[in-house]
């Protein structure tokens, strides 16, 4: 049996929060749809968690607003706001059964008597494909079946939103990825809106609708996981989410071609320099799937770098060079393509055909 959940739209205009003196969130406007699934992503301590408690109802921020949708719901509890929260360690209750821990949300908000209660519990157990393990106790579970009993749990209560903090920080990889698409398929399924926090920049790229990438506290894109990887808003984005090479250049416009001259020397072409477009010093973003090796006669648009180290990734080859002034850069290629390469090799580095590396004005 599925259950009905129409996603609900939440709103965050302006929120902000300060522990103490301590600025820790920073003026917050977010718009996320009804069954939107949004990560917030960014390095530890940018406050996450702070905002997903904010969120929740378990911190009442110190500025701005929260609503659902469009009612403000500041001042309501969690329960109140039909939320619901995971956390990384689960906290299941080591003394309970799995269908014990299951029931207890809707024990604890008298949600049925215990015929509906039992009927629940043993429809959001099957939907988390454990209904097999409904007698046995935490301790004699996975993480991933705990990460499952949890996630259950929260669901069972049917809230209007969900909220993830770090949810499988504590498994490893192989588990990770069949977590993510287990949460992604019961997410759609139930098409409950989502707000999941992580500092894995791949988890939030593959998993998310939306990705909300923050610093220090503030917002600094919010868009689709393409978006912000193929055009970052700042160099922050840029080499927070994948890999780039930073390099302080001087933009130059002749007819309407555009040429970059890197401080390190060469130059580089490039038809559409996005943010900014402005001549006069930018950095460039240079993903490293962007550059190409080009012989001679294409020097001219070139860098001139020297090979340090090759290192196979499994379906692509990662190179190592320095350029003339001892900046390090990485550059990849698939493996098929690779020619053979030498520690102390001399190569001219081009921009590959249709590449577009982010431009942005020098701060
Ligand atoms: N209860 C608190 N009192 C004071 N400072 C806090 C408290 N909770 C978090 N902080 C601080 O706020 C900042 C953001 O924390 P947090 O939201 O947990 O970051 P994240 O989840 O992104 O790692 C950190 O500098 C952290 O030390
Ligand atoms: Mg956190």
């Amino acid at each position: 049996m599925k259950q009905v959940t129409t996603g609900a739209r939440l709103s965050l205009k302006g929120v902000g929060h300060r522990f103490g003196e301590t600025r820790v969130v920073n003026a917050i406007d977010l718009e996320i749809d009804p069954g939107e699934f949004v990560t917030l992503l960014g390095p530890s301590g940018c406050g996450k968690s702070t905002l997903l408690r904010i969120l929740a109802g378990l911190l009442k921020q110190s500025d701005g607003q929260v609503c659902i949708n469009e009612q403000d719901v500041t001042g309501l509890s969690p329960a109140e706001r039909g939320v619901g929260i995971v956390f990384q360690n689960y906290a299941l209750f080591p003394h309970m059964t799995v269908q014990a821990n299951v029931a207890y949300g809707l024990q604890a908000q008298r949600l049925g008597d215990r015929q509906a209660i039992e009927q629940t519990v043993e429809k959001m157990l099957a939907t988390v494909k454990l209904s097999e393990f409904a007698k046995r106790y935490p301790r004699e579970l996975s993480g991933g079946q705990q990460q499952r009993v949890a996630l259950a749990r929260t669901l069972a209560v049917n809230p209007r939103i969900l909220l993830l903090d770090e949810p499988l920080g504590a498994l490893d990889k192989n588990l990770r990825l069949d977590m993510q698409i287990e949460i992604r398929r019961l997410q759609r399924e139930l098409n409950i809106t989502t707000i999941m926090v992580t500092h894995d920049q791949e988890e939030a790229l593959s998993m998310s609708d939306r990705v909300a990438v923050l610093n220090a506290g503030k917002l600094e894109q919010f868009d689709t996981p393409t978006t912000i990887y193929d055009r970052p808003a700042s160099a922050f984005v840029a080499t927070f989410v994948g890999t780039a090479n930073l390099l302080e250049a001087q933009l130059f416009k002749h007819d309407e071609r555009f040429v970059t001259q890197p401080k390190v020397g060469g130059a580089l072409t490039l038809s559409d320099p996005k943010p900014c477009a402005q001549p006069g010093p930018v950095v460039l973003a240079i993903r490293p799937e962007q550059w190409v090796m080009v012989g001679d006669e294409a020097k001219k648009h070139s860098l001139v770098a020297t090979v340090q180290l090759v290192m196979p990734l499994g379906p692509a080859l990662v190179i190592d060079l320095l350029l003339q002034d001892g900046t390090s850069i990485k550059l990849s290629m698939p493996r098929a393509q690779a020619v053979s390469l030498e520690h102390g090799m001399v190569v001219n580095l081009s921009l590959r055909e249709g590449a577009q590396p982010a431009v942005f004005a020098s701060a």
